[in-house]
């Protein structure tokens, strides 16, 4: 912007002030000077021209023709340029921030982007948490830190510390590496299944990268084919295997009564002077190698 626009424009702005100094916050008038009306008082705030935002010949952008700029997500501002009685400046039409009515800042993002966000964004917990589109996403950034796999995971732990820490016990999914990211399992704006997944069921969303362990097996494992989740912690686990509790417990957790021993086995010793030979080893997986399904026409007990 040349000196002698800035110039004009500060004039036109106080001349203007005068006349709408009155409190406009309910229903206020669009500025409507482009983003150097604004710019002129927030200089720190053009990288939003450099983001996909800024881009003016994308007939959507805020920047494009016909759109209000700086206030199509701001709301119209005219009265913010002025003082109320009290001198105080008044807020733009939609205030961001946690402490202003949430739903009008995630509705203001979705007037542009409804499909986007998808149709589970409205039945989603990160809605009904009141989260804000803002709360992940950087818009006056040039680039938005949770759009790439590198920035992603620091936004989602910063609010998700339990998956922090998951994340970092001995065995995990290759998060840490940036092998995989949330994003590889969740739908941020919400799934079809449990927990913000893709798919209808755990299963179903582990299926994708796991593709062997979907069978159909002749010799089925009732919970494998049931919930993954009954045997592994997909975010980390203190036992291989990404397993909730480690062999033999896990099995014992569910099978006591059966032909070999059937009382629960402890550890104490080791065989032959007291012990079993399921504690030893790789334990009950020493034998049920096939733990996940078997197409083996003897495999009935899940040992081949
Ligand atoms: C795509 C929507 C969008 C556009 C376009 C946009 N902003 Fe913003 N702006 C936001 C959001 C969202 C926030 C709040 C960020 C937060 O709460 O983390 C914000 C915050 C701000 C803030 C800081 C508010 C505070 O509390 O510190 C200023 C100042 C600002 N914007 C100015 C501008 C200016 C100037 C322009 C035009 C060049 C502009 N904005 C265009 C969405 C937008
Ligand atoms: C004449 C200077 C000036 C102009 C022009 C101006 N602002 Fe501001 N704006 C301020 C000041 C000063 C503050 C800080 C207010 C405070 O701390 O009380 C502010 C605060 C804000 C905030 C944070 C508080 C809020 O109201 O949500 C946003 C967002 C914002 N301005 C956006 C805009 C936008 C969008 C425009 C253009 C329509 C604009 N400003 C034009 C001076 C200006
Ligand atoms: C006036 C329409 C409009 C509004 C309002 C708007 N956007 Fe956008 N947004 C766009 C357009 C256009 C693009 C570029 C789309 C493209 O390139 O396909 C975009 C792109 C994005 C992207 C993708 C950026 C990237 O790095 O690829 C995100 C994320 C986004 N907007 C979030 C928001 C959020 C959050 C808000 C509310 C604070 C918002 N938008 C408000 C029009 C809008
Ligand atoms: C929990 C964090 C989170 C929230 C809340 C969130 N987003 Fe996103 N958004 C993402 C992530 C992560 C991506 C990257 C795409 C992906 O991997 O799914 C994304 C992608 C986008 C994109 C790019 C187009 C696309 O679908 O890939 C747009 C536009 C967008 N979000 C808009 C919004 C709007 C509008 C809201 C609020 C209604 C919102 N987002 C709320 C995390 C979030
Ligand atoms: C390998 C797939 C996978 C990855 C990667 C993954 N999750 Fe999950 N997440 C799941 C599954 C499956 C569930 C459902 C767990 C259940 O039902 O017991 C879940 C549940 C959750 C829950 C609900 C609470 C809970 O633990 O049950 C949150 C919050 C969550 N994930 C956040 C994250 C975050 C944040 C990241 C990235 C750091 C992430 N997840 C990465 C698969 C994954
Ligand atoms: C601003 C904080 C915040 C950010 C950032 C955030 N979340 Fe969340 N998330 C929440 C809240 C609050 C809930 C509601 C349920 C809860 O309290 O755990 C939630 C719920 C979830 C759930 C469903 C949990 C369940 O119990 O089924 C998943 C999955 C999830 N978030 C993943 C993500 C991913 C992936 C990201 C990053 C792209 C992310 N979140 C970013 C706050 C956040
Ligand atoms: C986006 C792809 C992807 C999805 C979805 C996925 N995984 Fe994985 N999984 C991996 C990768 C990659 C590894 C690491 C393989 C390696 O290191 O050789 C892995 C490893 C594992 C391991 C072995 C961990 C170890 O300590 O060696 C288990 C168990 C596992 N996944 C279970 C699951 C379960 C249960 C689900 C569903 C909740 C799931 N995975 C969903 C990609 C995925
Ligand atoms: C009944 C408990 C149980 C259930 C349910 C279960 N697993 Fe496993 N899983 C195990 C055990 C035990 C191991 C360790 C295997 C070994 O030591 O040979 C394992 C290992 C794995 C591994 C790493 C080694 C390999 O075989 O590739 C993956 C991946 C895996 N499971 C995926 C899954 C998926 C996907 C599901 C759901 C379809 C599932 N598991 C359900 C018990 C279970
Ligand atoms: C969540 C409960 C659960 C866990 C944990 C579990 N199982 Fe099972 N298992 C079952 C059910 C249910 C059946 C089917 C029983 C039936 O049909 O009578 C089964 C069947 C079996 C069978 C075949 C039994 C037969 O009737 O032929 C073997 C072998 C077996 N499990 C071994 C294991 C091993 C080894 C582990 C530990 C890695 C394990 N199970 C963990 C629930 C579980
Ligand atoms: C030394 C090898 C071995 C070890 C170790 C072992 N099993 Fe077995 N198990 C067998 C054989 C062999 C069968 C009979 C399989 C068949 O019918 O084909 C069997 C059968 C079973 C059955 C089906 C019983 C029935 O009534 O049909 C279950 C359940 C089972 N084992 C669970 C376990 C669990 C849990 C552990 C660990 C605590 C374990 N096994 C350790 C060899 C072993």
């Amino acid at each position: 912007m040349g000196k002698g626009l800035r110039v004009w424009l500060w004039i036109s702005i106080l001349v203007g002030g005068l006349f709408s100094a009155a409190p406009l916050v309910a229903g206020d008038d669009y500025l409507g000077r482009g983003a150097d009306g604004c710019l002129m008082c927030h200089q720190d705030y053009t990288a939003i021209l450099r983001s996909p935002h800024g881009d003016g010949a994308h007939p959507h952008s805020p920047f494009a023709e016909g759109q209000h700029s700086c206030e199509s997500c701001h709301g119209p501002s005219a009265s913010h340029l002025g003082r109320l009685d009290d001198g105080s400046r008044p807020l733009t039409g939609i205030p961001f921030g946690k402490d202003h009515p949430i739903e009008a800042q995630n509705a203001i993002c979705l007037t542009c982007h409804e499909q986007d966000a998808g149709h589970h964004w409205h039945g989603s917990l990160h809605n009904f948490a009141e989260v804000r589109c803002a709360d992940c996403h950087q818009v006056h950034k040039a680039q938005d830190p949770v759009m790439s796999r590198t920035g992603q995971m620091g936004v989602c732990l910063d609010c998700h510390q339990q998956q922090r820490s998951d994340m970092h016990r001995p065995s995990n999914h290759p998060m840490r590496s940036g092998q995989m990211v949330c994003t590889d399992c969740h739908t941020p704006h919400g799934g079809a299944g449990p927990a913000e997944l893709p798919r209808l069921s755990v299963n179903e969303s582990c299926y994708d990268c796991h593709a062997e362990k979907r069978g159909p097996f002749l010799w089925e494992h009732a919970p494998v084919a049931e919930d993954c989740t009954s045997c592994h912690r997909p975010h980390g686990s203190n036992h291989r295997d990404l397993l909730t509790a480690r062999t033999p417990q896990l099995c014992q957790q569910c099978h006591l009564a059966q032909f070999h021993p059937s009382s629960f086995e402890s550890g104490a010793g080791l065989p032959p002077h007291g012990g079993s030979s399921n504690m030893v080893g790789r334990d009950c997986m020493n034998c049920h190698t096939q733990v996940h399904g078997s197409n083996h026409p003897s495999g009935a007990g899940l040992t081949r």
